[in-house]
């Protein structure tokens, strides 16, 4: 994820690559990424990267974030901006740590190509102007919206998540059109994957919501409106189902990370 908001950063013209400083753990990995972007930066640890910086992105799993934390206690000053874009890591737990101002910002891979949600979640200690300049960063890459972080795996489900639940579904979708009524595969694919664009376009600048782009479809009589009540009556309760699985997983991963933190301290 670190690479790809790197490469979205880049290609969105927000940061050029003098202005960035990377590491990884893995230091092949990082030195591919400076090829292929001559200019970027290489930091031989965590430590430089910090001593180098102003905004600071955490990109690591949650439970390396003992590791990387132990790593920059020393070295984070309380002006540092300090961007977590992990779910399950608390803000709080982040600035009990270090003195930096602490955020969330949980992106998505659609931010990729310039768009999607960013889920953003302020700690205590940023000012206006912080979050002013949070949001101006990530208005390059993708639409930063606020949430609470109560919300975030939720969230998280939706903004993050979604692409790969809307492809297995729009698999799915070809995949029966192909079985059932014999048209092939990559055909119906292509349909699916234009109508995604078309919807997404329809959905974000086209004037319509959920509801009315449903309304504009199902014309009176026509073979939408059957489709519509087939899809009602089979869906059930498998997206409740979802939700409940990723907020029992969310409150694992919380206990995890809890028990990083305590074990650190
Ligand atoms: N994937 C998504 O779509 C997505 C979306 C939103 C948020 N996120 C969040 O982003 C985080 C990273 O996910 P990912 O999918 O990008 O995982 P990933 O591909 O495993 O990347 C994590 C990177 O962190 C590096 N790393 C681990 N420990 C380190 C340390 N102590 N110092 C420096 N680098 C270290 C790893 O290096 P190595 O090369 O040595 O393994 C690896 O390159 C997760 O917390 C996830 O929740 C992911």
């Amino acid at each position: 994820m670190g690479q790809i908001l790197i490469e979205a950063f880049l290609k969105a013209g927000a940061l050029g690559t003098d202005d960035i400083f990377i590491y990884n753990r893995t230091h092949a990995k990082a030195r591919q990424l400076a090829a292929r972007h001559p200019g970027i930066h290489i930091a031989p640890n965590n430590r430089t990267l910090v001593e180098n910086s102003e905004i600071i992105l955490i990109c690591v799993k949650p439970l390396e974030y003992g590791n990387v934390l132990d790593d920059i206690q020393d070295v984070v000053q309380p002006e540092h901006l300090v961007i977590s874009i992990t779910s399950p890591v608390l803000i709080r737990d982040i600035e009990e740590r270090i003195p930096a101002k602490v955020a969330k910002v949980v992106p998505s891979i659609t931010n990729s190509v310039l768009c999607g949600a960013a889920l953003v979640m302020f700690g205590s200690r940023l000012t206006s102007d912080d979050r002013k300049t949070l949001f101006r960063l990530f208005r390059h890459i993708s639409r930063p919206i606020e949430i609470n972080e109560a919300h975030v795996r939720v969230s998280s489900d939706l903004a993050s998540c979604a692409p790969a639940f809307l492809c297995l579904l729009m698999q799915r979708f070809a995949e029966s059109a192909s079985d059932v009524a014999g048209i092939p595969r990559e055909t119906a694919v292509s349909l699916v994957n234009e109508m995604i664009l078309g919807v997404g376009k329809l959905l974000t600048e086209g004037g319509f919501s959920l509801e009315s782009l449903q309304e504009r479809v199902a014309v009176p009589g026509g073979v939408t409106r059957d489709g519509l009540n087939v899809l009602d009556q089979e869906l059930g309760t498998v997206f409740q189902q979802l939700f409940h699985m990723t907020q029992h997983k969310h409150e694992k991963d919380l206990q995890h990370v809890q028990r990083m933190f305590y074990e650190h301290t």
